[in-house]
């Protein structure tokens, strides 16, 4: 088996993930529910991953990270948390459900949307952004990488806009987290929301948000915090503000482990050699014919994936052509990006994406390569 599906999952895990969460299955208590050992012991586990987390995302004081157990809660948190009705918001094109979804649901309760468009290469237009501001504009939500094209969004220049009118900048990184470069407050990222099982390598079930200081989210749940159990209110402050219940301290475990060996090899390192893969891939993939690789490739500002069709074909036949025949597993058909999709023109077929690991080789990509050149000469 070949796995090329990491933008869906991240397959291959550092062992000392494997470790961190077995160690503390069998030894971790409920984090801040008390003072004996085991729970001691919970609570330095989230304590050391928060801070490892923050070193990752350039933020100062880890407090400001909660954790989540994914990217689609701490998108919820955040939209539901920051935006009121008669708000106004401006997104793209280029957006997963997972923000889509709760912005649409928010437009119920009378926030406004506009969007930034893209061209047929996924290319968002960024000229549109001044043309779409309204006095009421409250924020900027927006992907950091389309986990469709592997185009990654020019955020420096979004923040620009942002701070200029005030505006938050509220930044998808399910795609990015653990493979770019983020320094989330130089960068001028007010809220940075990610999941921890993609790039950042870590166990499903974790993922977080960071907002920055003077923001205050309203939780969309509440309930247990181990503190201020008498009032009535859930406890305003970061982290706990946003973390009722118990947390995934064995998950999160593992995730602080994935956190400390992503900042031991460099995410520098990490992303040159997805990059790789994936340019040698779409190189050999993009001269067959009837072959369209979609996104934008006349730059290196690209992460490991790599969308594609062939000409009449369903891009669903295709990946279990690829699995069946040759063992190699990939995703197809829609990939929760449904504005996306009709931007490119691939409503219909879909798309077939492979995604890289920086782990994955150069002779699994050559064999892909031969195996999609087989599938497009029949
Ligand atoms: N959001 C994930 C993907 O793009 C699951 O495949």
């Amino acid at each position: 088996m070949i796995y090329f599906d990491n933008a869906a999952t991240s397959l291959w895990k550092p062992p000392e993930v494997e470790e961190a969460v077995i160690r503390a299955l069998k030894t971790a208590g409920n984090a801040g529910r008390g003072a004996h050992e085991p729970t001691l012991l919970a609570s330095r586990i989230v304590y050391d991953a928060r801070a490892k987390l923050a070193e990752l995302f350039g933020v100062g004081n880890p407090s400001r990270i909660a954790f989540t157990c994914n990217a689609t809660e701490a998108l919820n948190t955040a939209i539901s948390g920051i935006l009121r009705p008669g708000d106004h918001v401006i997104t793209s094109v280029c957006e997963h459900n997972s923000v889509l979804r709760p912005l649409y649901r928010m437009e119920k309760q009378g926030v406004e949307l506009s969007f930034l468009e893209a061209d047929e290469k996924g290319r968002i237009r960024y000229e549109m952004l001044e043309p779409l501001l309204q006095k009421n504009t409250r924020a900027v939500v927006i992907t950091h990488v389309s986990n469709l094209t592997g185009n990654v969004t020019d955020l420096e220049r979004v923040a620009v806009f942002t701070k200029a009118h005030g505006l938050w900048l509220v930044v998808d990184a399910s795609q990015s987290a653990g493979v770019l470069p983020i320094r989330a407050e130089q960068a001028g990222i007010d809220v940075l929301c990610f999941t921890g099982h993609k790039g950042l390598l870590g166990p499903q079930g974790t993922g977080g948000l960071y907002v920055r200081e003077g923001i205050n989210a309203a939780p969309w749940k509440v309930g247990g915090s181990g503190i201020q159990s008498y009032s009535r209110e859930h406890p305003a402050d970061m982290p706990a503000a946003l973390e009722a219940g118990t947390l995934n301290v064995h998950g999160i475990a593992g995730l602080g482990a994935s956190a400390a060996y992503l900042l031991r090899i460099g995410t520098d390192n990490v992303w040159k050699q997805e990059k790789e893969l994936a340019y040698r891939f779409a190189k050999g993939v993009r001269e067959l014919p009837g072959v369209t690789v979609y996104g934008d490739w006349s730059g290196e500002n690209r992460v490991g994936i790599v969308s594609f069709n062939l000409e009449g074909e369903d891009s669903g036949r295709i990946s279990d052509l690829l699995w069946e025949d040759y063992g190699i597993c990939v995703r197809a058909g829609a990939h929760c990006a449904p504005l996306m999709h009709r931007a490119l023109g691939t409503e219909k077929q879909g798309a077939v994406r492979f995604s890289f690991s920086h782990k994955n080789t150069v002779e699994e990509v050559d064999f892909a390569v031969r195996a999609v050149r087989e599938l497009a000469l029949g």
